[in-house]
């Protein structure tokens, strides 16, 4: 996501610290965060100077030389991960307001954007960027008068006005003494200098310069002076941060803390669903999927949906097969991408093509997108990478909003793209009215639960950690799953592959007595994701009678069940607990266990989970 950078030192220390040069280290330092463009802005002479490019930090500093800034003690800097609008100039950060004398930075989603512009043209004001951070800038401008001037008073109103996660940066001319800063459900920690102080998205954007910090809690607006630190919530009142200090050095800063970027990721699941989920509701309840760009009368007329996507994205397809079948009675057929074209499939102008693509760039996707465009069909893009070439080339649009994925195993986008799938199912099952409005809505209310419950599970994680370390030496893994933990169990399967090189397979456990379970001898370990108790028929029941198929061959085997789930106990050598959901979420909670088994078990063996052997995070050959 984005990184954020502010800095403000008394006058007398720029010849050390000038303002520029310690928002170019802040925001060098936040680049592992994944960005797309980059921009800076000082105050100086009276006036704001920003300078911004898309592109990487190179970019920006070769505008900078082109059009130098003048020397400054005060400024915010800021990498983008593009949300709102493509990785463009004129998208990057700062946006100016207050008619050019008010500069803002953001990261995170304002979902009550598009009224708040309304409101903001219908009173004359122009945008020159797509995105809703210039919608942000604007209103800060507005507030100005009714707060009197008071920079801060007006970012604690606009604040109060805004819906969804950011965190906002702000310097105005007429305030050369102060930066002030305001969040909610997005990062913002402070860094306390001598005659200094930072604003960062995690301590990597000023740890070369201080390592006293004060984190702050959520809605509040802090204002830094070169000298002090004021915080108060959004509703006026003092406030205190919590002061610590970073004993992290600088490349365990990165990484939030963690070991590896795949453990940071893993940890971010909670936040990434939820970013997912975020903003595609009206105040009816109703879902409204705006980037989609496809009319609902197309949408009508859809006959079959193809999902085409390779590895991790594919099984994210699998899950959303399920969902979207159950839930609209549209046929879904599942294509790996590189298959589908070569065997002349049968496409429409109402084939509906959904592709799922974290980096957007795969060219095995994309090439199987492209040739069913050519073939008349219409194409979603389920994709986290905003303005990468699959969306581009797409009719339609769902962004994950997950944040950069930097380990090359996919997580956290995993769980994203299978919580976007779920929006698309139900958001078609919303027009063509297979749903009535209030199921819809319960089972928003539940995707809506999921992040907690993720939480859940990573707080429990040592016996997950604890299994892996005792099963480091096993040569092969096997992986049993039915109806929509069969994709669950192809997942945890490639997660152990390709983080620990152990020989893992994943199968539908219906399947084992058609020849798989020959491969069952004498401490096999087989995990078995075990469906809700509550779910379909007699799924459950079939799944506890093939657990004792395999154990009955001598398996070793570890169950991933509802907490409540009493039946697999007594067949279980080891049973990993997920709080209870509906069974078609299912797939958000009983991955999870399974890629902590799987990273912890490749950590153990020593191996860099961040860059497995032989892979790369984005496939672009054929
Ligand atoms: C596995 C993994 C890969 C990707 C696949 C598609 O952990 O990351 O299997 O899922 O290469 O990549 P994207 O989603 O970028 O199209």
């Amino acid at each position: 996501m984005c990184g954020i950078v502010g800095y403000i030192g008394l006058p007398e220390k720029t010849a050390e610290h000038d303002a520029l040069a310690v928002l170019m280290e802040g925001l060098r330092r936040l680049e592992y965060r994944g960005y797309d463009s980059a921009g800076v802005a000082t105050l100086s002479e009276g006036a704001v100077q920003s300078r911004k490019k898309s592109g990487k930090l190179v970019n920006l500093e070769e505008e900078i030389a082109q059009q130098p800034m003048r020397s400054a003690s005060i400024g915010i800097g800021h990498t983008r991960w593009a949300t709102h609008g493509g990785p463009t100039d004129q998208n990057a950060h700062p946006h100016l307001g207050d008619e050019g004398r008010l500069a803002v930075i953001h990261n995170g989603i304002i979902e009550n954007f598009a009224e708040l512009k309304e409101r903001l043209l219908r009173d004359g004001h122009s945008f020159d960027s797509e995105t809703d951070t210039e919608v942000a800038a604007k209103l800060l401008g507005t507030m100005l008068p009714e707060a009197g001037g008071d920079l801060t008073e007006a970012m604690r109103l606009a604040s109060n006005e805004l819906e969804g996660a950011f965190t906002l940066l702000a310097v105005h001319s007429d305030h050369p003494d102060q930066v002030v800063a305001s969040r909610r459900n997005s990062p913002l920690v402070v860094g306390l200098g001598e005659g200094e102080n930072f604003l960062g998205s995690d301590v990597s954007g000023f740890i070369d310069f201080t390592r006293e910090a004060v984190e702050l809690e959520q809605d509040q607006v802090v204002t830094i002076t070169a000298a002090d630190v004021r915080i108060i919530g959004f509703d006026g009142t003092p406030a205190q941060g919590r002061r610590f200090r970073v004993d992290w050095d600088a490349a365990a800063a990165e990484k939030g803390g963690f070991d590896t970027f795949m453990e940071k990721e893993i940890h971010e699941q909670p936040k990434a669903v939820e970013d997912t989920l975020l903003g595609r509701t009206d105040a009816q309840g109703r879902l409204v999927l705006d980037e989609l760009r496809i009319s609902p009368a197309e949408l009508n007329e859809v006959s079959k949906i193809i999902v085409l996507a390779c590895g991790t994205a594919a099984y994210a397809g699998t899950v959303a097969k399920y969902a979207i079948e159950h839930w609209c009675r549209i046929p879904v057929e599942v294509e790996l991408a590189h298959e589908f074209r070569y065997r002349d499939p049968i496409i429409d102008d109402t084939t509906l093509i959904v592709s799922i693509s974290q980096s957007g760039e795969t060219m095995d996707t994309l090439m199987a997108v492209r040739y069913a465009k050519e073939q008349g069909a219409r194409t979603l893009s389920i994709c986290n990478t905003n303005g990468s070439t699959i969306p581009r080339e797409s009719d339609a649009v769902l962004y994950l909003h997950a944040g950069p994925e930097i380990a090359v195993a996919s997580t956290k986008a995993f769980l994203a793209m299978i919580a976007a799938s779920y929006l698309l199912g139900l958001y078609l099952a919303q027009l063509r009215g297979m749903k009535f409005q209030g199921e819809i809505e319960d089972i928003l209310a539940d995707l809506h639960k999921i992040p907690a419950k993720i939480q859940e599970i990573l707080d429990a994680s040592d016996q997950i950690k604890d299994l892996a370390r005792q099963m480091k030496d096993e040569p092969s893994v096997l992986f049993l799953g039915r109806h929509v933990g069969y994709p669950v169990a192809m997942e945890g399967a490639l997660k152990l592959k390709e983080l620990a090189y152990i020989h893992a397979e994943g199968f539908a456990a219906g399947e084992l007595k058609h020849g798989p379970i020959a491969l069952i001898e004498e401490g096999q370990p087989v995990f078995v994701v075990v469906p809700s108790p509550r779910g379909r028929d007699s799924l459950h029941s079939k799944v506890v009678s093939n657990i004792q198929e395999v154990r009955a061959r001598g398996a070793r085997t570890i169950s991933v069940a509802e907490s409540d789930d009493e039946a697999v106990s007594s067949y279980s050598e080891s049973v990993f607990r997920v709080p209870e959901t509906q069974p078609l979420l299912m797939p958000l909670l009983t991955t999870v266990p399974l890629q902590i088994f799987a990273c912890a078990l490749a950590s153990e063996k020593g191996y860099d989970v961040d860059q497995p052997r032989n892979l790369a995070k984005s496939v672009t050959v054929e």
